[in-house]
């Protein structure tokens, strides 16, 4: 049974889906741990309602990012974790962070990766006049929203869009690819060669 660790900061809607699809699909794996740097993220609450352990580490009683990250990678190492997933958790993290789970750890960002690094993806998005948005599943690497990527979603920008509109449909596919990228990842079914992920049998990892 492997050990999924899971940081957020909101909602968490991903954990959400995470914990499903775990159950539903009779995963060898399950959610041990659900940390959030904000005491009041609902993410939390939901985690409970789950009967997952939480824990908080606020980075406001830390003087430095450095110091933040340290105490925060050593409370996930007492819970084992295979895999470290990020899911709306919004600190960006050192690279000595970084290095210490590179490979074991997945984050999902609200845009076609590479387009729209960072903040108001969808509000970008719109006023670019994209036709197009979505989600991407990558591997975290220390160049912030960068890493290989492991699966994508598309979904249209309509022309009545707002902000809110069109991250509501893009959160819905993230809720599909998320799972499923881990997924993959805990079955060991996917190869990185020159930064390009693929799946061993070839599964499609764009979901329209
Ligand atoms: C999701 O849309 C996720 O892609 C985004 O935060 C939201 C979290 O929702 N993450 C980022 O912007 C990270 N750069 P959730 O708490 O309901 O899962």
């Amino acid at each position: 049974m492997k050990n999924i660790v899971v940081l957020l900061s909101g909602q968490g809607s991903n954990m959400d889906a995470i914990v499903r699809a775990c159950a539903a699909e009779k995963w060898d794996a399950g959610v041990c741990a659900v940390i959030s740097n904000r005491a009041d993220a609902p993410g939390l609450a939901l985690a409970k309602a789950h009967g997952i352990p939480t824990a908080v580490v606020d980075h406001k009683n830390f003087a430095t990012r450095d110091a933040f990250d340290s105490a925060l990678a050593d409370l996930i190492d007492t819970y084992r974790p295979d895999w470290l997933v990020l899911a709306g958790f919004m600190r960006i993290l050192t690279p000595a962070f970084v290095q210490r789970f590179e490979g074991r750890m997945l984050n999902v960002h609200p845009s076609l990766l590479p387009a729209f690094t960072g903040l108001h993806t969808h509000k970008r998005a719109i006023a670019a006049g994209c036709k197009l948005a979505g989600a991407t599943v990558h591997f975290v690497t220390p160049d912030l929203d960068h890493g290989p990527i492991v699966a994508q979603a598309v979904v249209p920008v309509l022309p009545t869009d707002t902000e809110a509109s069109l991250a509501a449909r893009v959160l819905a596919r993230e809720h599909v690819i998320y799972p499923l990228a881990l997924r993959w990842c805990l079955e060991g079914a996917l190869r990185t060669a020159d930064g390009v992920v693929s799946h061993r049998d070839g599964a499609a990892q764009l979901i329209t």
